[in-house]
């Protein structure tokens, strides 16, 4: 049963849509729908944007989506020595449930699991080495970190059960405006602190030991985000649920989703950068105005503009990663948003890893590890060292021990000299780099973060990163922006930013 909104509430919600309901004029109860919606950017965030619009205004409404580099966007992958291999979004937790229907829906298959085996490298030495033996690993961790280990479990545990609620209010029709009411809505107050402290901060205020934080849950944050336990504790904590068990990856490369979405949801890719976005003011039949976008687009056929009724901006805002000029906007716009975003380098190499430089004196036919993080115990050139196994596993595959030539993964913040090359392979006979914007620079406390909703029908999914940058959170806010345009063009206010909501579920599944 649901409770009616208190008059405040009712008016904070009126100041989100009422420009929807002051630009639609004719009969309220059976609106038009929108005719045309653009989205601008074909990474996960804007082709599930794709999908949940279609969802929630049917077939009749056209769809396109700008893309002015690959489809895939941050989920992108690389040939290297006859493979093809993941070089941004690679991960995938067992309980990202978006990303698993997508999966489903459209006929992809997870990608099938090689066991890994994890080492801690301090700089000098392999500090922790993962045992094959489950029993073997759980008592070096009791005997160096006490219950720290099985705490570090339970803490993340208890987050990821209020971040799941998240889906029934979706599945509810329930939508938020702002990153933090979402937030909210999840984990109440504590996520707000959480994602206004420092990790390390959330951590040390739970009991957790500094050389936990240092030898465990740094290396994690490392390999995760390229940063320290200065990260804000909520996009730590989804970190630390990426170090779960069940990992998985999408068969053919995680960018499958993205092109498979597209295509199921009848959108129109149209391969142009978006350089501005305008209101146009036109007059209705009824005898008032409504506000359309024209879209501004630079194609290799030269530029164009076109007019949509919803815009999708599915892209960070950020210097480095989209430049849109927004015209005619009261109060005005701006291109960039405050906040950076970090670069981590991919490199893929093919070759024969020196175990030596990890200050391994293991034979190299026996060196199994398949992911080596880092701490930041002395100053290192890299974040993380991987060996990579293809995006789709060959029937006889086995990943090749550091005695044999392999394709491995460094994440570092700056590309990689030769020197440095020459410092971790004895040889190699491929390098592939790919630089991103990979994620934004985390430093808390956290400025309020920037709304879904820019302009009464034009909307910003990528906001969601300053809580956390993953595939999933691309995809939560992808449904949530469609659920929140769906509500404001129909004027279904009771639908945002009810409060309450796990309260008032309960029972409801
Ligand atoms: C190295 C790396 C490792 C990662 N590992 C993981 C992981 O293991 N698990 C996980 O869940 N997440 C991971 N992430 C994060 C994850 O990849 C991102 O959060 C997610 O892919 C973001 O998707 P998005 O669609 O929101 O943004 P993007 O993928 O960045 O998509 C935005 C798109 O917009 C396009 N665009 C920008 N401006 C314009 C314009 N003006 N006109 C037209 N198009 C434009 C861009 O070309 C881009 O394709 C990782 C990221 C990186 C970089
Ligand atoms: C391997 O690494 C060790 C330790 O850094 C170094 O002393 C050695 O010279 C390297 N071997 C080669 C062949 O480069
Ligand atoms: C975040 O914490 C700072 C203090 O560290 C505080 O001043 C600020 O109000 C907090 N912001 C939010 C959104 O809670």
């Amino acid at each position: 049963m649901f409770h009616l909104n208190l008059p405040v509430r009712t008016l904070v919600i009126l100041g989100i849509c009422q420009f929807g309901r002051r630009g639609l004029a004719s009969a309220p109860e059976v609106r038009d729908q929108p005719k045309k919606i653009a989205i601008v950017g074909a990474g996960i965030g804007g082709t599930a944007a794709a999908y949940f619009l279609r969802q929630e205004f049917g077939a009749g409404v056209k769809i396109d989506v700008f893309e002015a580099g690959a489809v895939g966007g941050r989920l992108a992958t690389e040939s290297i020595a006859g493979g093809e291999y993941e070089t941004g979004g690679s991960v995938i937790h067992p309980l990202n449930l978006h990303m698993k229907h997508f999966v489903d829906k459209l006929g992809l298959n997870p990608r099938k699991d090689v066991p890994s085996k994890l080492a801690i490298f301090d700089g000098k030495e392999l500090m922790f080495e993962e045992s094959d033996w489950f029993i073997v690993n759980i008592l070096k961790l009791i005997w160096r970190y006490g219950l720290n280990f099985l705490r570090m479990y339970i803490w993340v545990e208890g987050i990821l059960d209020k971040f799941m609620r998240i889906y029934q209010y979706q599945q509810f029709g329930y939508a938020f405006s702002s990153v933090d009411r979402l937030l909210h809505a999840m984990g109440g107050d504590a996520f707000l602190t959480l994602a206004n402290q420092t990790l390390e901060e959330a951590m040390m205020g739970e009991g957790f030991s500094q050389s936990f934080l240092n030898d465990i849950v740094a290396p994690v944050a490392r390999v995760n985000y390229g940063q320290s336990v200065r990260i804000n504790g909520f996009v730590g904590a989804v970190s630390l649920a990426g170090a779960d068990a069940g990992l998985w990856a999408v068969d053919g490369g995680n960018k499958r989703v993205c092109s498979g979405l597209l295509y199921h949801t009848k959108a129109e890719l149209i391969k142009a950068r978006v350089t501005a976005i305008a209101v146009k003011h036109r007059p209705s039949k009824m005898g008032n105005s409504v506000n359309l976008y024209e879209v501004s687009y630079v194609s290799e056929s030269g530029s164009a503009h076109s007019l949509y009724d919803i815009v999708i901006l599915a892209t960070p805002l950020h210097q480095g990663l989209s430049d849109i000029s927004f015209v005619g906007f009261s109060p005005p716009l701006p291109s960039h948003f405050p906040g950076r975003y970090q670069q981590t380098v991919t490199t893929l190499v093919h070759g024969l890893l020196n175990v030596s430089f990890l200050g391994s004196s293991a034979d190299p036919a026996h060196f199994l590890f398949s992911d080596i993080l880092t701490t930041e115990h002395k100053p290192l050139a890299i974040n993380s060292l991987s060996s990579l196994d293809p995006v789709s596993i060959p029937a006889d595959y086995a990943r090749p021990p550091a005695s044999r030539p392999a394709v491995w993964k460094v994440f570092s913040a700056q590309p990689l000299t030769q020197e440095q090359l020459a410092a971790m392979f004895l040889r190699w006979d491929a390098v592939s780099e790919r630089r991103w914007l990979a994620y934004p620079a985390y430093s808390p406390p956290h400025r309020a973060t920037p709304p879904f909703q820019l302009h009464e029908r034009l909307y910003y999914l990528s906001g969601v990163e300053w809580a956390a940058s993953a595939m999933e959170m691309s995809a939560i806010s992808a449904r949530n922006l469609a659920l929140l345009a769906h509500h404001c063009w129909h004027g279904h206010t009771a639908k945002v930013d009810q409060e309450d909501l796990h309260t008032r579920l309960r029972g409801e599944l």
